[in-house]
């Protein structure tokens, strides 16, 4: 199997980002640590925001330059697009696609508006993209340590000629290449960030967890008991097989863990399973899911308010809660 080129540091040259002037729209999850990183490197970077934005004070506190979102668009080469998803294509169209210039490049951490079309920007600008594989907290936290995350990087539109490169540099000043980063498309980035999150990290692993968790409760075991083998362990698991594979960790647990999570496994996430999977991965590609969450997004959430009403009742929640509140206490 031919694996993809792993760009780092000493392929992106920092000097295409440190001449242009950076704006980042949007002081969240990535546009906090994306900025304060790329002011740590040294380039020039200015936060653009709505008016009345409670973040506002906090990026003037950062030291960094606050201004509205139309004045950033007219005042940056470089325009880094982070704000949601979900919202994104209209903030475009009402405050960033009347001051597009030619030259301009426009970045993105995930390819979601461009790959569904909610954002269809003039063949006069470049069009990029930086995706983290991680958090925003993540982000800024390795780059403070020296480190970095990983991620993909990718050109829509190339109207320079040196995009792939701008894509590198900018990956660079957040930290992205310390790691190493992948080339990728932004279909393939959009439609697999969208598989994984469903399937695995916030869908899969969460949902197997409370599952677990209420067949051992309803079996009368102790709910602490329940919560440790279902909930605390798997930190220790992921750090394993995270690190080093999937044979260090069986090689790291006993006999019969191995024995049993294989054949048990097999046995839970079976071929019904595998098929609800394609059956999302299908949702994905067609834009079905898509065409939902927009229409979620736009009817002002329903089903996602009464969702989060009813996770905070999950019974896990509470204990979850009260026992890593003790044992953090106790440390
Ligand atoms: N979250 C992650 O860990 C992560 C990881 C990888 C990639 N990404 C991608 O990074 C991008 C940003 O995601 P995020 O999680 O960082 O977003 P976020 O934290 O939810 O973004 C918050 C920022 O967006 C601004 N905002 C919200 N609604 C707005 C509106 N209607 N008009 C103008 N500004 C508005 C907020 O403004 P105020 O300051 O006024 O409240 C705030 O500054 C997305 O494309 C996402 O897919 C995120």
């Amino acid at each position: 199997m031919k694996l993809p080129k792993i760009f780092k540091d000493k392929d992106a040259d920092l000097n295409l980002i440190k001449n242009k002037t950076i704006g980042i729209i949007g002081f969240g999850n990535q546009g906090r640590a994306q900025a304060l990183n790329l002011s740590d490197s040294g380039i020039g970077v200015k936060v653009g925001l709505r008016e009345g934005s409670s973040n506002w004070q906090s990026a003037v506190e950062s030291g960094l330059k606050c201004e509205s979102i139309q004045d950033l668009v007219g005042n940056c080469e470089l325009i880094s697009l982070l704000i949601p998803d979900q919202i994104m294509g209209e903030v475009y169209s009402k405050l960033i696609a009347p001051h597009l210039t030619e030259g301009q490049t426009l970045l993105f951490s995930h390819g979601y508006n461009i790959h569904y079309k909610m954002i269809q920007p003039p063949e006069f600008i470049n069009v990029i993209m930086a995706a983290p594989s991680g958090s925003g907290s993540e982000v800024r936290k390795q780059f403070k340590l020296g480190k970095g995350i990983p991620g993909l990087i990718a050109v829509h539109q190339d109207f320079s000629g040196n995009s792939f490169e701008l894509a590198l540099s900018y990956s660079k000043a957040i930290g992205l290449a310390r790691m190493g980063v992948f080339e990728s498309t932004f279909k393939e980035e959009t439609e697999t960030d969208l598989f994984g999150e469903q399937m695995i990290l916030t869908g899969g692993i969460p949902k197997l967890i409370q599952s677990a968790y209420k067949v051992l409760l309803e079996a009368n075991y102790n709910p602490v008991t329940a919560w440790f083998v279902c909930y605390y362990e798997l930190k220790t698991i992921v750090d394993m097989f995270h690190s080093k594979g999937f044979e260090f960790m069986n090689n790291a647990i006993s006999d019969t863990a191995e024995y049993g999570g294989i054949t048990r496994g097999n046995r839970i996430i079976d071929e019904q399973v595998q098929n609800e999977m394609r059956i999302a991965l299908k949702e994905i590609q067609s834009g079905k899911f898509h065409k939902e969450w927009m229409k979620e997004s736009e009817s002002g959430y329903p089903n996602l308010k009464n969702m989060r009403k009813e996770e905070k009742q999950n019974p896990i929640e509470k204990i979850s809660k009260h026992l890593l509140k003790e044992l953090c206490e106790n440390k």
